[in-house]
């Protein structure tokens, strides 16, 4: 028996890391099946910092895609904003479409970011050549300071890093993402021009659940998942129609040998069940009525895109007695452990003809 069904505009992923070769072959299916745009995460090796190899990885997700893939499913790509990145190359790229934006990740503070950089207002005139063309900038908030303890890192780097540009350049449009503290939902609310993306782990999990019951390496994520309280912030936010937040799932597959090992790989593999897991912490909260504008339409709106006009139908079985599996391999047999199968027994979805 089904319990509740909803149908919601087909869902956008705002940030998405898909990797390349045989790990792209694996896990882009999911994506692309599951969303309409996913903006993809430029932090390979090498980073991505020119509109062509943003064109070349465009076309090897597009590839890589599979059958199931939306009729409307598109690769957003934004460039790894650092000293290799031209201005005028990625201004053509956006004039030409290739290019949507660029992320910034402090040089250190998580998985391939060593290429990142140590000021953010030492891009000052890219980011005013940005505001200039509607560029929006996406920033990993997150302090390298090692003087700061890690759960500080993200008010740390608001306060010292990513106030003073919003303050000094208004007219730049500017994305939180995986807001993990009430410091990353304080600035999206208080500067119009700022919006928050939101992860279904930073949703559903808080430290207690990393590291009080056996320290569980899947959870492991940067920026770290925080404080029972920072999550039922979050989570209000997400559930409380405020438009300036958005999903992004941050969805980041690694291989088992990495999250399972002495030094553990940041990122949490969650693609697979991403529309499940949040449509279980809204149904928990009594705001599925939320959920679209959530998932669907405040993104598009925040980043200035239209809204789906294809649907999605969203279905809630009263018992869960299907068991997903939580583990998916690549053609080279590397396991990736998968993020929410519990929310998954709960939840199924399928596209609705346009
Ligand atoms: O946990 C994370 N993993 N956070 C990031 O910012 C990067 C990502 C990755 O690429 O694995
Ligand atoms: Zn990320």
């Amino acid at each position: 028996m089904n319990e509740i069904t909803l149908d919601i505009a087909a869902p956008d992923d705002w940030h998405v890391h898909l990797r390349d070769d045989e790990m792209l072959d694996a896990v882009a299916p999911y994506t692309a099946s599951t969303f309409r745009h996913a903006v993809v995460m430029p932090n390979l090796r090498p980073p991505v910092t020119s509109t062509a190899a943003a064109a070349a990885y465009r076309d090897r997700i597009l590839a890589a895609a599979g059958p199931d893939a939306r009729a409307d499913f598109t690769p957003v790509m934004v460039l790894y904003l650092n000293d290799d990145l031209d201005v005028a190359d990625m201004l053509a790229g956006a004039a030409d479409g290739v290019v949507f934006g660029a992320k910034y990740y402090p040089a250190g503070a998580t998985t391939n970011s060593a290429a990142g950089g140590s000021s953010l207002l030492g891009f000052r005139s890219t980011l005013e050549a940005m505001a200039g063309a509607g560029l929006p900038l996406l920033v990993h908030a997150e302090s390298t300071d090692p003087g700061i303890d890690l759960f500080d890192r993200e008010a740390h780097f608001i306060e010292h890093q990513l106030l003073p540009v919003v303050e000094a350049i208004p007219e730049l449009r500017v994305t939180v993402e995986h807001i993990s503290t009430r410091a990353g939902l304080d600035i999206v609310r208080e500067h119009a021009q700022v919006g928050g993306s939101i992860t279904p782990h930073h949703l559903t999990c808080d430290r207690t659940d990393l590291l009080a019951n056996g320290m569980r390496p899947h959870l492991y994520c940067k920026p770290v998942i925080n404080s029972a309280e920072e999550r039922i912030a979050i989570a209000e936010a997400a559930t409380s129609g405020d438009p300036s937040f958005f999903y992004g799932t941050d969805s980041a597959p690694h291989p088992l040998s990495a999250k399972e090992a002495d030094k553990v790989a940041a990122g949490i593999f969650n693609a697979p069940y991403a529309l499940e897991v949040v449509a279980e912490l809204f149904h928990e909260l009594g705001a599925l009525d939320q959920l679209e504008g959530f998932v669907s339409h405040h993104g598009a709106d925040h980043y200035g895109v239209a809204r789906a006009s294809a649907k999605v139908r969203l279905t809630r079985r009263a018992d869960a007695d299907v068991e997903p599996t939580d583990a998916l391999f690549t053609a080279d047999g590397t396991e990736v452990r998968i993020f929410g199968a519990e929310a998954a027994a709960r939840w199924s979805w399928e596209p609705l003809a346009d």
